[in-house]
């Protein structure tokens, strides 16, 4: 079986300072390689900025500065961004650097080399926020202004010079590929979406500007620079080192396994990305994931309207952790959602607090009074313990094909049923009615410590810097956290020490601060 993962999450415009949405899909994308990696997948988690194009351009005038001063700055405070949310990410790719000027050339000369891209003359709508082509049935006019339908962002019309690329040739293999592999975009809604926009029709697409400089020059024509999206995409692979395809990253990791982005830039990955793979004659993509929006208000959160929430101070406020947690569990996967600080302080009290480090806290100052502070010796498990115990074993096949499906849902909704089964278990069990029976008293105090380490395991990808703190009172570090020991009910070794346990959540007070 292949035991390569590779995620990417799209590589975010650096014309202004990231916000909470670009935190979202960074931390789902974590979440997908910290799975993947407990579960003994090697992970290639690729994320970065996309630096070219009219929208830095102007950004970077409006600053008065140079584009490239501009990006160096602001895709610093993504790069620190992804230290702070404490992501995995292998790799942080930028589109200026020369690696991947050198993929994005060589991709065009491939396209040039098949019959994939000839010169003529553009006239439409475009719009710079999006550095998207719309069709006239695609804007509308409001207060006198053209917008896009669908992101309501300003188009202004556009004629010039411009190589294009012959999508309208891929209109049939693209619908047979989304046939063939229903897997291919997700969630299905989505699909239908892409599907219909194909089946009305695709026009060839341009992919070069003449009217500005900022971006990677057509090679043979250097009036002309490369159309950001193809550039932009393109990331994907000079993070492999294409076109060396010989290369042991690429021949791993290609092809990716999971494109990762909001629903927003679905037809640039869905449509747009599999043809000019299609045309280049590479391998497609195993899949393409449009989440839902995090909204501000009604709205989607965005740089252009000034509606931002920085995750920096909400991370400042409650932590990391319980931001990572809330994300997962309170934004409904594949659709919309908002940051409510109710809510969140709702997450860290109840299910954080309460549930989960309550539970470690209970049962390792349980252990130290009764057990001498050791994990217990002498065991003896009755059909209550093993009942607890072996669902995690009997569900970690169906956990993983969930996650296989994204549905991050139920992975989440698993946990939270466990840790009150966890709680329901010590109470009922009333191991402090045991004291005349040593071994029963032991073996309540092993299984709980055993559901402790196991759900830290499922915790970990959610929120890893907590769950490893209480993986500390087994000495059990982040190389030891392999999915597959869930399975075994006496993983920990009798007779060790517990190690102190840190309070892992404080509690928020709502009159307290
Ligand atoms: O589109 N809710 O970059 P971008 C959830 N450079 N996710 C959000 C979000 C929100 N309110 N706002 C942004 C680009 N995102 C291109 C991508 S990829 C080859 C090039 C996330 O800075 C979400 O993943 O506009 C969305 O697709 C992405 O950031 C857009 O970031
Ligand atoms: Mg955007």
């Amino acid at each position: 079986m292949d035991k390569n993962f590779f995620i990417t999450t799209p590589i975010y415009y650096p014309s202004g300072k990231p916000h909470m949405g670009h935190a979202y899909s960074s931390i789902i994308a974590d979440f997908f390689a910290r799975f993947k990696k407990i579960d003994g997948f090697d992970v290639l988690f690729l994320t970065g900025t996309d630096e070219h194009g009219l929208k830095i351009q102007r950004a970077a005038e409006k600053e008065g500065v140079k584009p490239q001063t501009l990006c160096d700055q602001i895709s610093e405070t993504f790069r620190d961004l992804s230290k702070i949310l404490n992501l995995s990410n292998n790799d942080f790719i930028r589109t200026t650097e020369i690696r991947h000027k050198k993929s994005v050339q060589y991709l065009w000369n491939e396209l040039v080399k098949n019959d994939e891209i000839y010169l003529s003359k553009y006239s439409g709508w475009y719009s710079v926020s999006d550095e998207a082509f719309y069709n006239e049935d695609e804007i509308e006019e409001v207060d006198g202004k053209k917008i896009a339908i669908s992101s309501k962002s300003p188009v202004e019309w556009i004629e010039e010079e411009s190589y294009f690329f012959k999508l309208s040739k891929w209109e049939k293999p693209l619908l047979d590929y989304y046939e063939n592999n229903p897997d291919f975009i997700s969630p299905g809604s989505r699909k239908n979406e892409v599907i219909s926009f194909v089946k009305s029709g695709l026009k060839d697409l341009s992919v070069s500007r003449k009217t500005f400089s900022w971006g990677i020059p057509v090679p043979n024509n250097q009036s002309h620079v490369i159309y950001v999206w193809l550039d932009a995409l393109t990331n994907y692979l000079s993070a492999l080192n294409y076109p060396n395809t010989k290369n042991d990253l690429f021949k791993k990791f290609w092809p990716a396994s999971l494109h990762l982005i909001g629903k927003d830039i679905l037809r640039f990955h869905a449509v747009y990305w599999p043809a000019f793979l299609l045309a280049s004659k590479i391998e497609l993509p195993n899949k393409v994931f449009g989440h839902g929006w995090i909204l501000s208000g009604e709205e989607k959160m965005s740089k252009s309207k000034g509606n931002i929430l920085d995750p920096i101070e909400i991370i400042k406020e409650y932590g990391l952790d319980p931001l990572r947690y809330y994300l997962i569990k309170e934004v409904s996967f594949g659709n919309d959602g908002n940051i409510s600080q109710e809510r969140l302080e709702n997450c860290i009290n109840s299910d954080l607090a309460n549930n989960y480090g309550n539970l470690c806290q209970r049962v390792t100052a349980f252990t130290n009074k009764n057990c001498d502070g050791k994990i217990p010796l002498e065991i003896k498990f009755q059909e209550d313990d093993l009942l607890i115990l072996n669902k995690y074993k009997d569900n970690l096949d169906k956990i993983r094909s969930k996650i296989d499906d994204q549905n991050i849902n139920f992975y989440i909704d698993y946990i939270v049923n466990s840790l009150f089964e966890a709680n329901k278990y010590f109470n009922d069990q009333e191991p402090w009615k045991q004291k005349g029976n040593k071994i029963r008293l032991n073996t309540i105090v092993y299984t709980t410590l055993e559901i402790v380490r196991k759900i830290s395991f499922l915790l970990y990808p959610i929120i890893p810097e907590s769950a490893l703190k209480a993986l500390k009172i087994f000495n059990i570090d982040e190389n030891d956290v392999k999915l597959n020991t869930i399975s075994n009910n006496e993983y920990l070794t009798k007779g060790n020490n517990l190690n102190k346990i840190d309070i892992l959540f404080k509690k928020k007070d709502k009159n307290n601060d």
